[in-house]
């Protein structure tokens, strides 16, 4: 029994003593048949987040809970699961503010990819989809003495991507990934636009014809469940779109690459 039934307590009203009930799902596929929900208790404090009591859970309840983490610091991007039905990083994500009125959190594994045990699912259609657009950025052939010089105005385009720490929030919270693994996806075509976007990459006709064909950028059904589930705040909606619009002029914007190239070392105002 909990000592306490926790009821939407501000973290600094938190008391020693003060237990909250994490609903995990399990699923060991070597002797379970299908996914389950269990309870424990954990005690928390104003700091506590999800992945303490995930740790709580695994060093003090249950050795055999399983799960991903890292970097406890929304870094690597290894913590992400399902939090009350919405992704989250849950070294992020506080435990106080998750709770419902019952004292209680529920957290799954990433939807719409195979489990692997409890909360670590299998990630391969999600790197698959990442190396098809090729996320390495193709440097000149001639490149210069000197260092590459960007505008102000090409840094902030990028600025929308470049924080992407690769943690599958966005890929699986998007309808069209549970529907289909041959989408690429929200976070490969952000990294397809962020080097698209980058006066030092050459080949982005050749990326921009790569995510243009009927599993790339006219897949996407503008759902924006990926804006809502990135712990970073990016908007791989927004970067989609702006490829479905660079796609209609390639050949454009390959050639303006290729004289910007020409001035690597010479910043100049570039509009987008
Ligand atoms: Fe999916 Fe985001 Fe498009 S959720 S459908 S990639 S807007
Ligand atoms: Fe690294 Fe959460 S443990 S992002």
């Amino acid at each position: 029994m909990l000592n306490f039934i926790f009821k939407r307590k501000t973290p600094e009203a938190i008391q020693q003593g003060d237990k909250a009930v994490v609903r995990v799902q399990r699923f060991n596929p070597d002797v379970d048949e299908k996914p389950y929900m269990q309870e424990f208790e954990v005690p928390m404090s104003p700091e506590t987040t999800l992945l303490d009591a995930l740790q709580y859970i695994k060093t003090e309840l249950d050795g055999s809970l399983t799960f991903r983490k890292s970097c406890r610091h929304a870094i690597c991007g290894s913590c992400a699961m399902n939090v009350n039905g919405s992704n989250k990083l849950v070294c992020h994500t506080p435990l106080s503010k998750s709770l419902d009125h019952h004292g209680r959190v529920t957290i799954k594994p990433l939807p719409y990819l195979p489990i692997i045990k409890d909360m670590v699912v299998d990630r391969t259609s999600f790197w698959k989809q990442y190396l098809r657009v090729k996320p390495w950025l193709v440097p000149p052939d001639d490149i210069p003495e000197k260092e590459f010089r960007m505008s102000p105005e090409e840094v902030e385009a990028l600025h929308n991507a470049e924080t992407c720490i690769m943690c599958g929030a966005c890929y699986s919270a998007c309808s069209v990934v549970g529907m289909t693994k041959e989408y690429i996806g929200p976070h490969a075509l952000l990294k397809s636009f962020l080097r698209v976007m980058d006066p030092r990459d050459s080949i982005p006709g050749e990326r921009l014809a790569d995510v243009s064909d009927t599993d790339g950028v006219y897949r996407c059904h503008t759902i924006f469940n990926c804006i809502d589930a990135c712990p970073k705040g990016l908007n791989p909606t927004q970067a989609i779109e702006t490829l479905r619009k660079l796609a209609q002029k390639r050949e454009a914007w390959e050639a303006a690459r290729r004289e910007r190239q020409k001035h690597l070392t010479e910043p100049t105002d570039v509009k987008v």
